[in-house]
């Protein structure tokens, strides 16, 4: 039989029965050598193409059908709006648990028990500073109106200038450190590049404070500032949501520079690079500017014509690459955005973001291809209403996400399966060809 939908080149013949075997069989029509290898869990090895002749492979533009790595961290099922960090679901995670427990659980696999999590948070505090030449000698010297996320950047790489033993990526007591150190200081380098864009005098950590209660603190403090407790809440339950999603484009950009053994430093500042880009993490970042673009609920149905003719860009914080059902980071994201307007008073850009929600779900176009909201789709609500510049957001963003990128760094370095990261191209260039002179051009 044969089936379309897939790709154009292909054909495909369907002669599955009932007693099926978990195996698969590939035959090269071109010298009839087959091989048979398992399916598991739904991959199967490429080594079978290798084995059916090393000169071929696998063009997979995007890695859309490819499994680069084991990974026992994050668990995702895209079709059924599930998502697990080492088998609890981000649900409960989202309801009883804080940030730093979270990064525990992604770190060591387990969730801590009491002991463990107050060394744990203890560790973390005291590695909150960050040493007095990143700030003078480096951060002072950007531009006035250097963009943050650009700055968060570069300052991540530069932190590993300070820490030579951070090249010992084999010693697990140095990647340890390293971990705690990239944890801990994450805010602190956040909130210093917010401080220098605004011109605002950088406030040190104080050690007295929650994870995301000194990361507040630094961010707003002028005067008697006092961290509002609903806010702390909101802002840990944010960065649960956004501590890991598993291969996504800035995890596997940590993991291909990972891959060749340069220091977590470098590595976190590639994975936060891929992050930035609009298609990823930025897009949260231009979720809220195409509602202020739109300007007006009664402008919504227009605004997704435009999306649907092609005209107007995509719809930005919808659609995934895996889910192809509700993100379930943005169901707990729109929740935790009615306790911060209930602080903050409501975000005026909501009530155009419902009706575009409700419009796209209720249209075919947004249907039939399975596009629903992502956890950027309210997010920058939140982070807009909680007072942040939007220049802001996808450093928010990097802040949790890096214990993301060190779990699956540390998970790297451990599988013996794993090497240099080097695909292959398909080379489309010219044949060999002789060089022309200048004159004869
Ligand atoms: N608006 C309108 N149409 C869309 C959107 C969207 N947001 N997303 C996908 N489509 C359409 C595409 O035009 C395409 O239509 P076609 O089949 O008629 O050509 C179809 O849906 C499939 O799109 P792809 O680009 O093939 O899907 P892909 O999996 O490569 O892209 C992505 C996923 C990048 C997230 C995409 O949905 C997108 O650009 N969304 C907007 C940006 C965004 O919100 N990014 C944040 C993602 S979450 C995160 O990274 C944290």
């Amino acid at each position: 039989m044969l089936s379309g939908g897939a790709s154009p080149h292909a054909i495909i013949r369907v002669t599955s029965g009932s007693n099926v075997p978990d195996t698969i069989t590939i035959t090269d029509d071109r010298t009839g050598k087959t091989v048979t290898v398992p399916i598991t869990d739904g991959v199967f090895p490429a080594s079978a193409i290798r084995d059916l002749d090393p000169a071929l492979y696998i063009y997979d533009p995007a890695y859309m059908q490819t499994a680069a790595c084991k990974s026992a961290i994050t668990y995702l099922d895209g079709d059924a709006g599930i998502l697990r960090h080492r088998g609890y679901p981000i649900e409960q995670l989202a309801e009883h648990s804080t940030y730093l427990e979270v990064a525990y659980l992604l770190l060591n696999g387990e969730l801590p028990d009491a002991v463990q999590l107050d060394r744990w948070k203890t560790d973390v505090t005291q590695h909150t500073f960050i040493h007095e030449n990143m700030r003078k000698r480096f951060v002072d010297g950007f531009h006035y109106d250097a963009h943050p996320m650009g700055m968060f950047i570069s300052a991540v790489a530069a932190l590993g200038t300070f820490y030579n033993d951070a090249k010992n990526i084999d010693d697990k007591a140095s990647r340890d450190k390293q971990i705690l150190r990239l944890v801990a200081k994450m805010p602190t380098l956040a909130s210093m590049c917010h401080r220098f864009s605004v011109g605002l005098p950088f406030v040190y950590p104080d050690n007295d404070l929650s994870f995301p209660g000194n990361f507040l603190n630094m961010m707003w403090k002028i005067g008697d500032y006092q961290v509002d407790p609903r806010l702390e809440r909101a802002m840990d339950v944010l960065f649960i949501l956004h501590a890991d999603h598993e291969q996504n484009c800035g995890t596997t950009a940590m993991r291909v520079v990972g891959s060749s053994h340069a220091d977590p430093y470098t590595s976190c500042s590639a994975a936060a690079s891929a992050l930035g880009g609009p298609l990823h993490g930025g897009a949260n970042e231009g979720v809220v500017r195409m509602l202020a673009e739109i300007g007006h609920m009664d402008n919504v149905p227009a605004f997704i014509e435009e999306v649907k003719s092609g005209k107007g860009g995509r719809l930005m914080g919808f659609g995934h690459r895996v889910y192809k059902n509700y993100d379930p980071r943005a169901t707990i994201i729109k929740k935790a955005a009615y306790d911060v307007f209930e602080v903050t008073g409501k975000n005026p850009l909501l009530d155009i973001a419902l009706k575009l929600e409700e419009t796209a779900l209720n249209d075919e176009y947004f249907i039939s291809r399975k596009l629903y909201p992502n956890v950027d789709f309210y997010s920058g609500l939140i982070y807009q209403a909680m007072g942040f510049p939007i220049s802001m957001f996808t450093v928010l963003f990097a802040i949790p996400r890096t214990v993301g990128w060190l779990a699956h760094w540390q998970e790297l370095l451990a599988d013996k399966e794993q090497k240099i990261s080097r695909p292959r191209q398909w080379y489309s260039g010219a044949d060999a060809r002789d060089y022309v002179p200048m004159a004869s051009r």
